[in-house]
């Protein structure tokens, strides 16, 4: 049928070329179809270089060639008939140039608009995948670096969605580990009741910082945290019931971001995989892999000065030894064929360790381009202004929730300044600053390179010109009025009218929009969210030079034009969902 086969415009080329491979020289068919999108327009739309490297393997052997341009030749004429394509040309040592053909681009085009955005998916050599992402501290502070996890693990996971796969969205949360049995031996303290309310356990952040405080200035306290850890993880009820609040007070406080930000997670956290780890930790141990050292269960990774310690000297686990039974939980009983990792670029060394880990182990190959595949997507730091990691004014760190209202209401400041209150009923006035205010805060951390450490200010994201979510989104909503003035019924013209590609800036825009699924798939493949936010900035210039240059209502071209609009507009919006951005559509 025909979704299955859409496949991106490049993955399309990449066949027709590779049928022209099979025949030019069929005595080197393992060679990779390279196909890209030129860089320089004047020579075409896309280039395959296969030529130059065929020619180098067949050089001195082959009686029918004589160089890479005659290689090229041959590719052409090989080419099985497409309506694709327009043209081709030779250019340089052999390269061969191709013109996508114009009615091709708008008939591709038209029929998204009628079949929908979702025939546009690419295909994704995965079907199931987990996500571990946002993955807070019980009891610690969420901080902007769970916001960036959260908002980079919901974007990949969109994308991955939109693409067909299945995904396993873990929160990964750390609800296990020694730490606990000073929280409950001061919960005991604070409530020898054993009624605990929220109110009465107010900011755990603080909770937690009185309790270690005891921890480490009373011996008595601390004997009796070490023994707690020992009731726990046996069981006792007691102790079970007591770390079961503590989580669930936590729990309803990062709750309340997810809501805001409308992203949905699992949550298994680290004490799901806790019974897990023994075994996981048997297989290791009967393939040689653990060893002792200073007393300790470790792994030794080489090339790294310092083993993976797996069993502590007083024989508890750690966070390696629970990352290694969750992988194995994820590959053997949730069989999903990529795992994700989204944290910080700092704890990097950690991932590589137990990736190699688990390659020597056979429980992932060795290559980096076989599946199943572990990835971690490691990201810099939140700077504030000052170019420091980033505090808020009023307290020592950066209450998410406050920093979410703030963006939402300076929005609405704005929103009100320009009338819109009069014009608008309060709900959409609301709606409005929440789309723009939170869709303000994940493009301004999106649009970076993951890699490299952002600095955040809401002048700079809530600025309506330039590379931001408020200028985007205003776009958008632009071009819905566009259509809405028309006059015309856009389902209507959507059956009957026909696009036309004319104008050169018209050829621009529909390529650009045709290219949608190759942007998706390589920001999936890199896990590059950057990648689809560059796209969706230069669609809304593509847009602009078009709109400038090419009268749309009341011009002979009106329907064909309008269709185009509508194109462009629902291209944004999916782009959009991927990034966790809510549609407006008044301005
Ligand atoms: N809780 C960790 C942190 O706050 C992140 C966990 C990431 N996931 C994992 N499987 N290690 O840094």
């Amino acid at each position: 049928n025909d979704q299955e086969a859409f496949g991106s415009l490049k993955q399309q080329l990449a066949k027709l070329f590779e049928e022209s491979l099979r025949v030019t020289i069929p005595e080197e068919l393992d060679a990779d179809t390279a196909i890209a999108a030129c860089q320089n327009p004047r020579f075409g739309d896309y280039q395959c270089n296969n030529a130059m490297g065929l020619w180098s393997k067949v050089k001195g052997k082959s009686t029918q060639f004589r160089g890479p341009q005659p290689i090229g030749q041959a590719i052409i004429k090989n080419l099985p008939p497409s309506e694709m394509v327009e043209s081709c040309s030779i250019a340089g040592p052999g390269f061969v140039n191709v013109v996508l053909s114009r009615q091709w681009i708008a008939k591709s085009i038209q029929k998204m608009l009628v079949d929908g955005i979702e025939t546009w998916a690419p295909k994704l050599p995965v079907k199931r995948a987990v996500v571990d992402f946002s993955s807070p501290n019980i009891a610690k502070e969420m901080h902007v670096g769970h916001l960036r996890s959260t908002i980079i693990g919901d974007t990949l996971a969109r994308m991955l969605e939109y693409s067909n796969v299945e995904v396993l969205r873990r929160n990964h949360v750390g609800d296990w580990g020694t730490q606990f049995g000073m929280l409950i031996e001061y919960l005991f303290e604070k409530f020898p009741s054993g009624e605990v309310s929220d109110q009465a356990v107010g900011d755990l952040e603080a909770f937690y910082k009185a309790s270690k405080q005891r921890f480490d200035s009373d011996p008595d306290f601390k004997g009796r945290a070490q023994r707690a850890v020992v009731s726990l993880q046996a069981g006792v009820e007691k102790y079970r019931k007591a770390w079961a609040q503590i989580c669930e007070i936590s729990r309803r406080g990062y709750e309340k971001v997810y809501q805001r930000l409308g992203v949905h997670l699992e949550e298994k956290g680290e004490s799901f995989y806790n019974p897990y780890i023994p075994g996981a930790l048997e297989l290791l141990s009967k393939q040689g892999l653990i060893e002792e050292s200073e007393g300790a269960r470790v792994i030794f990774i080489e090339g790294k000065n310092i083993p993976l310690i797996v069993i502590k000297k007083d024989g508890g686990y750690n966070y390696a030894s629970t990352d290694l039974a969750a992988l194995w939980y994820r590959l053997n009983e949730e069989k999903a064929e990529w795992i994700i990792y989204v944290t910080d670029v700092g704890q990097r060394e950690h991932f590589e360790m137990f990736f190699t880990a688990a390659k020597r182990a056979g429980w992932l190959p060795a290559e980096d381009n076989k599946y199943p595949k572990a990835s971690h997507v490691g990201f810099g730091l939140v700077l504030g202004e000052d170019g420091k990691r980033f505090r808020t004014r009023s307290t020592e760190t950066v209450k998410l929730v406050d920093l979410l209202d703030e963006a939402k209401n300076k929005c609405k400041a704005a929103l009100v300044e320009r009338g819109k209150d009069k014009e608008w009923t309060e709900e959409e006035l609301e709606k409005t600053a929440e789309a723009v205010g939170y869709g303000a805060i994940k493009y301004a951390d999106l649009k970076n390179n993951r890699t490299t450490n952002y600095t955040f200010s809401f002048d700079q994201m809530l600025n309506d010109k330039g590379n931001t979510a408020v200028y985007l989104l205003y776009a958008h909503a632009r071009i819905c009025s566009i259509i809405r003035k028309s006059g015309k019924d856009i389902e209507e013209l959507k059956k009957t009218g026909t696009i036309d590609l004319a104008h050169p800036d018209e050829r621009v825009l529909g390529l650009h929009l045709l290219q949608f699924a190759e942007i998706v798939e390589e920001a999936c493949t890199n896990l590059l969210p950057n990648v689809l936010c560059e796209y969706l900035y230069n669609l809304s210039e593509d847009f602009t030079r078009f709109y400038t240059n090419c009268q749309v209502v009341g011009s002979a071209e009106e329907t064909s034009r309008l269709l185009l609009c509508e194109a462009t507009a629902v291209v944004m919006r999916k782009c959009f969902h991927l990034l966790g951005i809510t549609p407006v559509y008044k301005i």
